[in-house]
């Protein structure tokens, strides 16, 4: 039986033989990512070519180690595929992320691309997102005002995301706010309110934005959804 870090690296394996030549590809963050990454390090050293846009100074930090040329967001008008991770992903592909506290970058990468491929092993296989606590990207100016809105709209405790004592900050210089909401109903409609509170940059849910999925298994075996 493989380990989840090895159900991560086959899953990233596979991936990064889709990249092809001249292609600009968006790169996502996380754990499973890093594989990915490794992955396309090997490929450019044998040869190919092709830009990518990092989704976080961490994943742009480990694809220029791996001489992976880089572009910005600002900088491209498409993105053939984004390659990214996810923290839930139910049966609609309908997904949680932001565990890695990169979720505007990533939805604003993902938005731009042709296609949105999800990397998991199957722990993140799920009948109903929620159980994850769903991250929101909020300005620190004021971030207890959408801490008190959502507790009195949803009933739901949003935790501030900690790093050594410290508030967690994004790339951006924003707050992380954790919302264990459950159980989500209906993710399309829970993304437009959540989204309509002042303060809040984005929010985890990644709604009709998954083209296809890569799951991994512990017995080594790989199905697309
Ligand atoms: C980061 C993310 C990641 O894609 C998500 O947290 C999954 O990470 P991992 O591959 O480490 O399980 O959304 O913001």
């Amino acid at each position: 039986m493989l380990t989840q870090e090895e159900i991560k690296q086959l899953v990233a394996k596979q991936a990064a033989q889709l990249v092809q030549n001249n292609m600009t590809i968006g790169i996502g963050s996380g754990s499973t990512i890093f594989w990915l990454i490794m992955e396309l390090g090997k490929r450019v050293k044998g040869g190919l070519f092709f830009r990518a846009i990092p989704t976080s100074r961490k994943t742009a930090a480990l694809a220029a180690q791996c001489n992976i040329p880089l572009a910005e967001l600002n900088a491209v008008t498409n993105i053939d595929i984004t390659i990214d991770g996810a923290d839930e992903i139910d049966p609609q592909l309908q997904l949680i992320k932001g565990g890695g506290g990169a979720l505007l970058q990533e939805k604003m990468v993902a938005a731009a691309s042709r296609e949105l491929l999800i990397l998991a092993d199957a722990s993140k296989l799920v009948k109903q997102l929620g159980k994850f606590p769903l991250p929101l990207d909020v300005i620190p100016f004021g971030w207890k005002q959408v801490q008190r809105h959502i507790r009195e709209t949803y009933h739901v405790e949003a935790i501030l995301r900690m790093e050594d004592d410290q508030p967690f900050i994004t790339d951006h210089g924003h707050y992380i706010l954790d919302c264990p909401f459950q159980h989500i109903e209906h993710p399309d409609i829970l993304t437009y309110d959540l989204n309509a509170i002042p303060g809040v940059a984005d929010n985890g849910l990644f709604v009709n934005m998954a083209d296809i999925a890569l799951i991994g298994y512990p017995d080594g075996k790989m199905e697309t959804r």
